[in-house]
């Protein structure tokens, strides 16, 4: 059975990481997307909340699974049984961390590739931190994130500033 992981902050999820979930689970058996718990990023939504947002917006595609992990990676990948990692490479700006970042998991998992999708052009400009910045100013997050994504967003906004 094939099976990659889709790793990420996921804070939120938004349509260039959707672009990549939608293409990349029927390249395999399973797609399982794992959510960092970076606790040291201070992140909106907590790994969780990240894993139900996820899971709601692919409640109906067998193939997705999304999990929160915790520590290195390739630990992850070893014990999920995932032969593949997939990443996202949106412009050359991405480029020089992702080399980094795959080239460091292949020195320790040579077992393990990290393949790349480019994100549709239409995402490639797109990130978690602006959709954040836009909502925090009370903008309209509509044309970067699903609805019910966006509804999660506003209401986190509002319960943290209460
Ligand atoms: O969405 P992000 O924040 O760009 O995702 C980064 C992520 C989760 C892929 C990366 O930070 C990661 O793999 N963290 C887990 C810790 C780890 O394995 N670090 C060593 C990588 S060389």
């Amino acid at each position: 059975m094939k099976i990659a992981i889709y790793p990420g902050s996921f804070d939120p999820v938004t349509f260039g990481h959707m672009d990549i979930i939608n293409r990349a689970y029927k390249m395999f058996d399973k797609l399982i997307v794992g959510v960092l718990n970076n606790s040291s990023k201070k992140p909106l939504f907590s790994s969780e909340e990240r894993v139900k947002i996820i899971e709601k917006l692919y409640k109906d595609t067998k193939q997705i699974e999304v999990m929160s992990f915790d520590g290195l990676l390739i630990d992850f990948a070893h014990q999920v049984g995932a032969q593949v990692i997939v990443r996202g490479l949106r412009a050359v700006t991405d480029f020089d961390y992702e080399l980094q970042l795959s080239q460091t998991n292949r020195v320790i998992a040579p077992d393990i590739d990290t393949i790349f999708l480019t994100t549709n052009l239409r995402y490639s400009y797109l990130s978690s931190s602006i959709v954040k910045e836009i909502a925090s100013y009370g903008g309209d997050i509509s044309e970067f994130v699903d609805k019910d994504v966006a509804i999660e967003i506003k209401n986190k906004i509002i319960t943290k500033r209460s």
